[in-house]
């Protein structure tokens, strides 16, 4: 039984996550816009250049969500981006209006797929994904700590002259200003950073980590990254139709765990078949435990806002 994925929204991190699926063979993928054309055209073009790039997944673009009836996993990219300046909860309640109608297509043609948030403001928009699909939690799932991680693990390789590939980070924490990177918990080939990078050169990456996204915003002008987001959206599919059990960081409904209740907030998953299988409480000093409870405030605060309008 082949593997089908749709991936909704085909701007630029839709179309890359396409084109990553297929590449990678991971299963059929299925393109879906409300633009006339865009989605067709970007699938077909994609398709085409199966033979060249050796790849047996079917690419299909299309405007009608009955498409993605038996799909094992929606990835949702469909939103605004932000534009220089703007901060994600900017886009907030725009884009709660495109996720509320997204996730009722889902629910009526897709009910039993797993769903990767990626759009932004992530961790509210997967937390509003819950709201409105009412997926069993495990189902839910937001793209943001493999993204915000594998920036570090790119600034850690810059600084040391050292393979990315090397570097395993740990960011915890809602996917915006004020997401938690952990040094404590990142090593390069198991070597902790904090026995490689002084203080101050910590310091610098943990904040050039947290303004990973308005970083390429503000080099771009008119639009935001998408190449590492898409990546990370993969990484997480991979892992879910794998049945892998890898661990990697992600936006997930909290009942509990770190001492916060129904927030969703970047924590160590385990990503296996049936979505999230677990999640991994790290021991955290003090003022790591306050960062991720203040990131997790923001994220209460702004969903509180979208549900009582
Ligand atoms: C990013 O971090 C746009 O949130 C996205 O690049």
């Amino acid at each position: 039984m082949r593997n089908k994925i749709a991936v909704i929204g085909s701007g630029f991190v839709g179309a890359t996550t396409a084109q990553r699926l297929a590449e990678k063979d991971l299963g059929d993928v299925v393109l879906v816009d409300i633009l006339d054309g865009i989605p067709q055209g970007k699938a077909l073009d994609m398709y085409e250049s199966a033979a060249i790039e050796l790849f047996s997944s079917r690419v299909q673009g299309t405007n009608d969500y009955s498409d993605i009836a038996g799909s094992d996993i929606v990835v949702v990219t469909a939103g605004l981006a932000r534009k220089p300046g703007m901060t994600r909860e900017d886009l907030l309640l725009k884009n709660a209006q495109i996720i509320e109608s997204i996730c009722r297509e889902i629910v009526r043609n897709a009910p039993d797929a797993i769903v990767i948030m990626v759009t932004n403001p992530l961790d509210i928009m997967t937390r509003y994904a819950l709201h409105i699909t009412h997926f069993p939690l495990q189902r839910v799932i937001g793209m943001a700590g493999v993204l915000d991680a594998a920036r570090m693990c790119a600034f850690i390789a810059m600084e040391l002259d050292v393979s990315p590939v090397d570097v395993n980070a740990m960011v915890l924490g809602g996917h915006g200003d004020a997401m938690v990177p952990l040094a404590r918990y990142t090593t390069v080939s198991g070597i902790p950073i904090t026995e490689l990078l002084d203080e101050t050169a910590i310091e610098q990456i943990n904040n050039r980590t947290r303004d990973g996204g308005a970083e390429i915003v503000k080099l771009l002008k008119t639009g935001s990254a998408y190449y590492a987001p898409s990546s990370g959206a993969v990484k997480m599919v991979e892992a879910i139709l794998m049945d892998s059990r890898r661990i990697m960081p992600c936006s997930a409904l909290l009942n509990g765990q770190y001492g916060l209740d129904n927030v969703c907030i970047g924590v160590p998953v385990k990503l296996g078949r049936d979505g999230v299988l677990d999640i991994i409480e790290l021991n955290l000093t003090g003022e790591e435990r306050a960062s991720l409870h203040a990131s997790a405030k923001v994220v209460s605060d702004n969903f509180n806002v979208l549900i009582k309008r």
